[in-house]
């Protein structure tokens, strides 16, 4: 699965400039009228919509239950989240939400569903509501501590998230609900990973280690709402949506309580127990194909999110660049952080066919131990694994959103915690990076930083 990196220069449409609008610039190479829609869903993306009825329906259909009032609240110009600091209230910090899901599945293991939904509060725990109606809970984290040490005796301490929910507004939950931390990943660059063939990452799987280094990436099986059949999941911390418009209409609805085209109840993640939401108004309306978000909206909003091109590669010429590459070599980083994917010549957008472009990921699952586990499986990908994080604009989430948080959970404050917290196939290589000795730590994070 090693990758040798002849030339970084293939693509030649990164976007260069040094604002927090880094991670949003469209791709130079497109037509001006997709220039035009990538600003609208851009306006798309940064609206905070408003609770139904109001003065205009265009921006109406939030909630009732939600976690954020726009996309941008929570991917702050398409850069990371973070989690709550210690004892924070939850609500103050949109951009991380709980996870619910019962293990085991009361249904069937090959519902066409990622999770079990708690039966009252659903899919997601929605700490935000509109005025005529209670959120569903206070979330607040706590976090335990532990101290590691390297080889030449420098420590760094991690912490591990508690969650402790006050206030829930509508019953227990249930005994078999599972909770799991996800704080909002940047986006970069998931028209590429859209576009990524299914053959190509069928090929670099590789479930069965017959390459015998220890690491074995899976795909996850997802079911794909559009072409209604299985397909390999390729967004999300677990891999669980297939294509990228899902994903972008999944959020609609589930963060923010709007309703689309392939999810069209407007009232979310909102249950059957929950009667109150259900007896709100909303804002489907006739002249929206009976929708809060129509066809024309997702269409821009997936404009956007797919023609933003992914940040330039910084310091490549410098020697410091090429030692700090030989370390991420060295320590198998590349095992699983593939430098290297190229996109189909057939896509859905067609701008981005035959492209070659430098992700650091392998889009595929992999075991990383019982530390950063959670429990119970989404579609295939059980409690221990996740998808291996693109490393692409790691230093420059911090200008985009100004804040930065690693890992799925955002447990991770820096570069270093998320390598310390490598466990299961990726023990090895965070063991042999407790080995080395400051300078070279120090050139392994320059690399990352410069990606
Ligand atoms: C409440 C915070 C929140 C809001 C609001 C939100 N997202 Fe997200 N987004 C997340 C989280 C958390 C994930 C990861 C989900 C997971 O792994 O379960 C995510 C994942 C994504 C991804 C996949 C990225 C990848 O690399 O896999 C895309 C694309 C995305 N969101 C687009 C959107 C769009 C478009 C909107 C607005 C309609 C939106 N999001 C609103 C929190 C949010
Ligand atoms: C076995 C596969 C594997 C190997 C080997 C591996 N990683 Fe990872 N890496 C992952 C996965 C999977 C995640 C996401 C884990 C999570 O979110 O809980 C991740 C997350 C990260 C993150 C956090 C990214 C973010 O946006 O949150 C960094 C940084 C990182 N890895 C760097 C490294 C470095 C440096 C090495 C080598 C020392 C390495 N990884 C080796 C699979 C791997």
């Amino acid at each position: 699965m090693m990758f040798i990196i002849t030339s970084f220069f293939s693509l030649k449409t990164y976007a260069e400039t040094n604002s927090s609008s880094i991670l949003m610039q469209p791709f130079p190479h497109i037509s001006p009228e997709q220039k035009l829609n990538h600003s609208l869903g851009q306006a798309l993306f940064e609206k905070l919509w408003v609770a139904s009825p109001s003065s205009t329906t265009a921006s109406d259909g939030l909630g009732p239950l939600f976690n954020a009032r726009s996309c941008h609240s929570c991917h702050l110009n398409n850069g990371k989240g973070h989690a709550p600091t210690e004892l924070q209230n939850g609500v103050e910090v949109p951009s991380f939400f709980l996870r619910l899901k019962q293990w085991p599945r009361p249904d069937s293991n090959n519902s066409k569903t990622a999770v079990a939904p708690d039966p009252i509060y659903g899919t997601q725990l929605q700490t935000n509501a509109n005025i005529n109606i209670r959120p569903e809970a206070n979330l607040t984290l706590t976090y335990q501590y532990k101290t590691v040490t390297f080889a030449d005796g420098t420590t760094s301490e991690l912490r591990k998230p508690v969650y402790q929910l006050n206030n829930l507004s509508y019953g227990k939950l249930s005994n078999a609900t599972q909770l799991s931390g996800r704080v909002s990943p940047s986006i970069i660059g998931v028209g590429l990973f859209d576009s990524i063939t299914e053959a190509d990452l069928l090929n670099s799987a590789d479930p069965d280690d017959k390459n015998n280094d220890g690491i074995s990436g899976r795909v996850n099986t997802v079911w794909d709402k559009t072409m209604q059949t299985w397909r390999v999941g390729r967004f999300g911390w677990k891999a669980t949506t297939a294509t990228l418009t899902e994903q972008n209409q999944s959020a609609f609805n589930g963060d923010l309580g709007i309703s689309t085209p392939l999810f069209p109840n407007p009232y979310g993640d909102c249950t059957t127990h929950q009667v109150a939401c259900l007896s709100l108004p909303n804002g489907n309306s006739p002249h929206m194909e009976n929708l809060e978000a129509n066809s024309e909206v997702i269409k821009v909003v997936d404009i956007f999110t797919a023609l933003s091109a992914p940040p330039k590669i910084r310091n490549l010429n410098r020697e410091t660049f090429k030692e700090g590459k030989k370390v991420f070599d060295l320590l198998q980083c590349s095992a699983c952080h593939t430098s290297v994917q190229r996109t189909g010549k057939d896509t859905t957008f067609p701008e981005l066919n035959n492209q070659t472009f430098y992700p650091f990921t392998d889009l595929l699952l992999h075991d990383m131990g019982q530390e950063l586990a959670d429990v119970g499986k989404e579609f295939d990908a059980l409690g221990s694994e996740w998808r291996t994080a693109p490393l692409w604009g790691l230093s420059l989430s911090k200008l985009a959103s100004g804040k930065q948080s690693f890992l799925h959970d955002g447990r991770a404050r820096n570069i270093d915690e998320a390598i310390l917290w490598h466990g299961g196939e990726g023990q090895k290589s965070r063991d042999s990076y407790l080995k080395l000795d400051k300078s070279q730590r120090s050139l392994l994070i320059r690399f990352l930083e410069s990606l």
